[in-house]
């Protein structure tokens, strides 16, 4: 408490962001315009970034390089923003030297960092989601997959970059899947363990919580766009652009979820002695037996938080502290009633193989938010540096103009080999 108290009232914080995506310029963005933020640093950061904060380039994986960092510039709080360091233990360290962090611990991490971990949580506590069997054994898998309803969904345990799940239409397509993720260890050691899940339809929904480990807030929802490709099609992304609020999600809706999926969620964490602190994301998909869990991840989207963020009207920061020290009851957490419409224009060839280093021509103003994912500066240069390049998001009074805007403002940006899906929002009912 007072620790928090201190934070909230200074005007002078050291803050340092850890990550270098979109969803890091989405946050980086926001905490510069807190009047408590003196001085903000990124690790590694990126070209975009580098406009609101020092980048420093220590990679996001690296506990040891980023906790000298901390000691030896004097950061005041850090923001753990992907799931890597989350898993690896970085708040646990940052926080054993005395430096308090968004996001939450290893133990809670586990929340995202093994689906079974999220699965058995869910079957002890009630709390819906679809069914499924676990398996670490190669022969196993394939006799239970030859008899299982189709399609079924095949997972990996661990973290896959959002690509280790198959929804296998066909017994070939689900025996393929399997050797692929077991035998040929497709994503590591990911795949030692797998899970097969019953097949669920309805919209999705995600949702970004702010939780202090009792209490959650949740933002505005929004809905992710994971397949490549215009009309749903081709394979899993890291996410192709999002709108927000989610047309699907109504107010009756969000209560039976803060009754049922919310907060039990955050009683079971805190039974299991993994209370969560930081930003908790469930992943909802709205069945005809009412909503249920797909996943849960233990931090901001990407790209959902590009597009919540700038909806968001109150500070950053003080919503994060409030998280941080168990003090969410009485925060004052604001969001716009408009529409925001997130466009990803990544490299041809994403998410598998892709160049970097081809130069971005970008206006000084498209009429949108530009937030950087995968950009580097050189000189006064910007290159593409990842599958996902730019997140440019637009925010109106509706989603249809929301949607017009951010696809005005893409065909004002260019790069050699850019591509993005021209149908985000359209399928959707505006
Ligand atoms: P995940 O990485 O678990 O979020 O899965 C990626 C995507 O696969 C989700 O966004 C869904 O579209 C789909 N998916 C995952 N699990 C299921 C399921 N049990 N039924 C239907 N689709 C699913
Ligand atoms: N956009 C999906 C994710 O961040 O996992």
């Amino acid at each position: 408490m007072a620790a928090y108290t201190q934070l909230m009232n200074s005007s002078a914080l050291t803050v340092a962001v850890i990550g270098g995506g979109g969803r890091e310029h989405a946050i980086v963005k926001k905490l510069s315009q807190s009047p408590r933020v003196k001085k903000l640093y990124a690790l590694p950061g990126n070209g975009g970034i580098a406009a609101h904060a020092e980048c420093v380039d220590i990679a996001a994986t690296d506990i040891e390089a980023a906790l000298a960092f901390m000691k030896s510039n004097a950061v005041d709080y850090a923001v753990v923003a992907p799931d890597d360091p989350l898993s690896m233990g970085m708040v646990d360290a940052f926080e054993g030297a005395g430096i308090p962090c968004f996001g939450p611990r290893k133990a809670a991490a586990r929340i995202e960092s093994s689906k079974l971990f999220a699965k058995v949580l869910m079957k002890k506590y009630s709390i819906p989601t679809a069914d499924y069997a676990e398996f670490s054994d190669l022969g196993d898998a394939l006799d239970y997959a030859a008899n299982a309803k189709l399609p079924m969904v095949i997972k990996a345990d661990g973290l896959a970059l959002g690509k280790g799940v198959i929804i296998a239409e066909s017994r070939e397509e689900a025996q393929a899947a399997i050797f692929s993720l077991m035998r040929d260890k497709k994503f590591g050691p990911s795949g030692e363990r797998i899970l097969i899940e019953e097949y669920l339809t309805g919209p999705e929904v995600s949702l970004l919580c702010f939780a202090d480990g009792k209490r959650l807030f949740p933002m505005v929802s929004s809905m992710d766009h994971k397949r490549a490709y215009d009309g749903n099609t081709g394979p899993n992304t890291g996410g192709m652009g999002v709108i927000a609020p989610n047309p699907y999600y109504n107010e009756d809706i969000a209560k039976e979820c803060m009754e049922k999926i919310f907060l039990p969620t955050m009683e079971a964490m805190a039974k299991e002695r993994a209370e969560f602190r930081g930003c908790l994301y469930f992943s909802l998909m709205l069945t005809e037996d009412g909503p249920k869990v797909i996943e849960y991840n233990a931090r901001f989207g990407d790209p959902e938080a590009e597009a919540v963020l700038e909806l968001m009207q109150s500070d950053l920061l003080e919503a994060m502290l409030r998280c941080t020290f168990g003090e969410l009851e009485g925060a004052d957490i604001r969001f716009s009633n408009e529409s925001a419409c997130t466009v990803i224009m990544a490299s041809e060839g994403y998410p598998g193989a892709y160049e970097k280093g081809r130069e971005i021509t970008l206006p000084a103003d498209v009429g949108a938010a530009v937030l950087h994912c995968g950009t580097k500066a050189q000189g006064d240069r910007l290159l593409t540096n990842g599958g996902r390049v730019l997140a440019i998001t637009a925010v109106r009074p509706t989603l249809a103009d929301a949607r017009q805007a951010a696809y005005q403002a893409v065909s004002k940006v260019s790069f050699e080999g850019a591509f993005y899906r021209r149908d985000i929002g359209e399928t959707h009912g505006i």
